[in-house]
Formats: C-alpha cells, sequence, structure tokens
C-alpha cells in the first residue's frame, strides 16, 4: 500500500462548535495519513483545522492564513499510542471534560495540527508490537514533515510549528524540540515512506515531561527520600464507566536502603552534567542529596508560593514555608514532598517487575518489556533483557540538546506533580539554558498532574516569539 502525501484541500467541512460560552467555526480537515506506508493506519495520520476567517482574507492577531503558527499538539499519554485528536471536550480525565487545547488554540486564532502516533499498545496482526521506541517520535517527526511537504496547500507557516503535550507526551514535544533532523531517526522515516523534508519544530511547548526516563528512578528518590508510603490513585474509563483503584503501600526496608543508594546515584548524575544556574553558580549535590542543585529546585517552587501569595493565597498551614514581610524567605524542599505525597514505590520507572509503562515502551517488536537502566537489569526479578542503549538515548530529549534544539521552549511542572520528579525538568531546564536557546521555565502552584491549563499564557508567549 502506498498512501500520496499530497494534502486534498477540497476535502474539508465547515464545522461550528460552541463550549465554555466561545463559538468558533473552522474547516476540519481529518484522517490524513502522513506516511507513505504506514504499519499503523489509525494512528498514524492527523487532522488539522483551521479557523474560518483565515480563507475570508480575515487577519487574527495580525497573522494572516499563510503567517499564522501552527499548534501542534499531540495527545500521547504514558506512552500508549496517541489519537489523532478533535477540537472539543477534552478525554483527560485530569481535564473533568472541560475543552481541550485543541479548542481554545482555535478560538484563539492558530491553525491547529492534531497528529496520532504509535504507541506501545499497537500489535500486529502477528502479536508483534509496533509501538514500542522510537515509534512515538518517529511519527510525529513524520506529521511535521507531512505540513512542511505541503506547506502550498496548507494554511498556516511549517516554520512556525509550534509543539505542544502533556507527560509523555509532554516528553515527546520536548523530544521534537531538541531532535530536530537528526540522522539517527532516518532509517525509520524512510521506512516508512515519510516525505523527504525537515522534521524540526520552531518551538516545544511541555506540561510536565515524563523524560530522561533513564535517570528518573534515581531523580525520583531525590525528590521522595523518606516519604515512605505511597499512594497510586487509579481512574480507568471503561464503556463510560469510571473504576477506580488504588495501589498503596509502605517501602519495604531494601527499597529504604536502594533509595539512599540512588539518591547518590543522581548526586553523580547532576555533578557529571556540569550545569549552572542564571547565575553562573554549578548546580552540585553531595551524597546525601544537599547542594546548590537542590536550592536551584527549591527557588522555582520558592517563585511559585511567592507568586500564590501575591495573588492572595493564604500560607500559614504550611509550616515549612518562611514568609516574611510578604516574602517567601524560605521552604524545607523535603517537607514539601511530605505534604505533595509519593505516588510511585522504588522503583519509579525501571521496575524490577517490569511492571511500568516504560518497561514496555523499551520493550522490542518480540519482546514486550524489557528494563532500560543496568540498575533495573542487576536487579530484575523476572530475568529481564536491557534495552538497546541507543534506543533509549532516542527518546531522551537530552540526548540531542547540544546540538540540535530549536530557540523555544515552554516548560511547566505543577508543585503538586507526582509523576516524576521536578528534577527532571529544572535539569532540562538548566541543560537548554546552557545551550542560549529561550526557555519559559515555572512550577505552578499547587498543580498536580495535567497539562493545557493556563492557555491564554501559552498563547501569548506563542505570539510573543512569533
Ligand atoms: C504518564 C504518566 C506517568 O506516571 C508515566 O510514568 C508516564 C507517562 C502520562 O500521564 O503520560
Amino acid at each position: 500500500m502506498s498512501i500520496s502525501l499530497d494534502f486534498n484541500e477540497s476535502d474539508y467541512e465547515v464545522r461550528t462548535l460552541t463550549l465554555d460560552g466561545i463559538t468558533i467555526r473552522f474547516r476540519a480537515f481529518e484522517d490524513r495519513v502522513y506516511v507513505e506506508h504506514p504499519v499503523d493506519a489509525e494512528h498514524q495520520k492527523l487532522n488539522l483545522y483551521v479557523p474560518e476567517e483565515y480563507y475570508e482574507g480575515k487577519t487574527i492577531h495580525g497573522y494572516t492564513g499563510k503567517t499564522v503558527p501552527i499548534f501542534f499538539s499531540n495527545a500521547s499519554g504514558a506512552y500508549a499510542s496517541g489519537p489523532a485528536d478533535r477540537p472539543g471536550p477534552s478525554f483527560r480525565l485530569w481535564a473533568k471534560g472541560k475543552p481541550n487545547g485543541l479548542f481554545y488554540a482555535l478560538a484563539a486564532g492558530f491553525v491547529v495540527a492534531a497528529p496520532g502516533s504509535r504507541g506501545r499498545t499497537v500489535t500486529d496482526e502477528k502479536g508483534r508490537f509496533l509501538g514500542c521506541a522510537p515509534a512515538h517520535i518517529v511519527d510525529l517527526k513524520a506529521a511535521v514533515r507531512y505540513l512542511r511537504h505541503n506547506r502550498d496547500r496548507i494554511m498556516g507557516d511549517p516554520e512556525r510549528i509550534i509543539s505542544n503535550g502533556t507527560s509523555a507526551g509532554g516528553a515527546l514535544s520536548a523530544l521534537l524540540g531538541t531532535s530536530g533532523n537528526s540522522p539517527v531517526f532516518e532509517p525509520y522515516l524512510k521506512e516508512l515512506g515519510a516525505a523527504g523534508e525537515r522534521d524540526d519544530v520552531y518551538a516545544a511547548s511541555c506540561f510536565t515531561p515524563v523524560m530522561n526516563l533513564e535517570h528518573s528512578d534515581m531523580a525520583y528518590e531525590w525528590m521522595f527520600h523518606g516519604v515512605n508510603h505511597y499512594e497510586l490513585h487509579i481512574v480507568k474509563n471503561v464503556g463510560g464507566e469510571l473504576l477506580e483503584s488504588w495501589v498503596k503501600g509502605d517501602m519495604t526496608e531494601e527499597q529504604q536502603k536502594e533509595s539512599d543508594i540512588l539518591v547518590a546515584r543522581f548526586a553523580d548524575y547532576v555533578n557529571g552534567l556540569g550545569l549552572k544556574d542564571e547565575d553562573g553558580r554549578e548546580l552540585t549535590l553531595k551524597e546525601d542529596g544537599s547542594g546548590s542543585f537542590r536550592d536551584y529546585v527549591t527557588g522555582f517552587v520558592m517563585a511559585s508560593a511567592q507568586k500564590a501569595l501575591d495573588e492572595g493565597a493564604d500560607l500559614s498551614s504550611m509550616p515549612w514555608i518562611t514568609v516574611e514581610d510578604g516574602r517567601v524567605t524560605s521552604l524545607d524542599l523535603a517537607a514539601h514532598a511530605r505534604y505533595a505525597t509519593r505516588m510511585k514505590q522504588l522503583p519509579a520507572f525501571d521496575q524490577w517487575d517490569l511492571g511500568s509503562p516504560e518497561n514496555e515502551l523499551f520493550g522490542t517488536a518480540d519482546t514486550r518489556f524489557q528494563h532500560f537502566t543496568q540498575y533495573g537489569k542487576e536487579h530484575s526479578v523476572v530475568n529481564g533483557k536491557l534495552a538497546d542503549p541507543e534506543v533509549v538515548a532516542m527518546m531522551n530529549p537530552m540526548t540531542f540538546v547540544e546540538d540540535r534544539a530549536c530557540r523555544h521552549y515552554r516548560i511547566r511542572f505543577g508543585t503538586l506533580d507526582r509523576d516524576t520528579s521536578m528534577a527532571i525538568s529544572a535539569i532540562f531546564a538548566a541543560a537548554l539554558r546552557r545551550t542560549g536557546v529561550e526557555v519559559d521555565y515555572a512550577m505552578p502552584w499547587e498543580v498536580p498532574h495535567a497539562g493545557d491549563y493556563e492557555m491564554d499564557q501559552l498563547f501569548a508567549w506563542i505570539r510573543e516569539i512569533c
């Protein structure tokens, strides 16, 4: 099967949609397969939405249909397959039925591209796994190339693609941002028949990027060291019915001892990065997890608390925050972690029984679950195999930061997010800044694991950089 990559611009529907008191009118171009030889046409396709005003020759915020940035928002979660999404109520449980980011982006006048991508759950008819790493990012790159290939057939400027995503999708957005045109993906793209175009994006918006997975176990222990009770609340939507369950308990003595070891290893990792804060101070850690890197991360939480205080929040019930004359002057990060609570037991990502979504992400076509750290492999209780380190590196935005990072990043990680350590996004922000690119990084106060919030601020940032 070979599919034409030429976008059929005459096949569309004009739709009107009212949500949240806002009415939008737009052209919907849906189900466009973006590779010539799809292996999973259900996911290897995108939807494109364009505000109708551009076809009437109007401008929005000074943009014409040819200059307007393309809001390229993936819907990947938990490294499962991401659907080519549509503007409407969000399917994310944490959004509680509120309109999704695609809707607000259209309302704000952007062209919206919603790419699907394969994820760890896809199999072919022989039961082989089609969506293990690096399938997700290969597909998203193919979608970017498809938009470039069709620059004369679509509205929106393919040189102003703003990638967006949340959690696993935030990690993929970060990866699109840092790995543009890397030759390591070329064989995969070629095999799928992706367009022969560039795949760099202009900017990346990353909500809670669950990234840098091979260092996430250590970072998690550094964050939640000493918090030995864990609670994971699972809500599953089964045919419209929400089924709740809990995984909770206390870490064993062995896990607590391993936590000490991982904290020390995290210090080695951070010290090896050679990062600096904005004032040029070296970001380092001692074996016990204290040091200037800890102060640097604490600074983001303090800035967040300060902003909340300035906006009228009452912090008096939080004795681990010191406020003097309206200024947040100190914050105990360990106490904050106890307050936030631990979600995942050790090891949070590369699990010894291969039980995490990430173990499945790093499987192969024939081996469903694999380890992706030497540490995990050494502790395996199921004699698991170790993933190819080159494939693990391909999924990590950090791999490409020095060489090919795009110029603009916006990263958000809520102070109550427990799905990964706040250190992960803080490291990413510092590594990016070192290369001289622009990074807007903040930790919104009391925000749990979530994305596509404060969209007006995101859109203002996009207009500023475009
Ligand atoms: C996501 C959440 C996780 O806890 C994780 O380990 C990976 C991905 C997510 O929400 O996408």
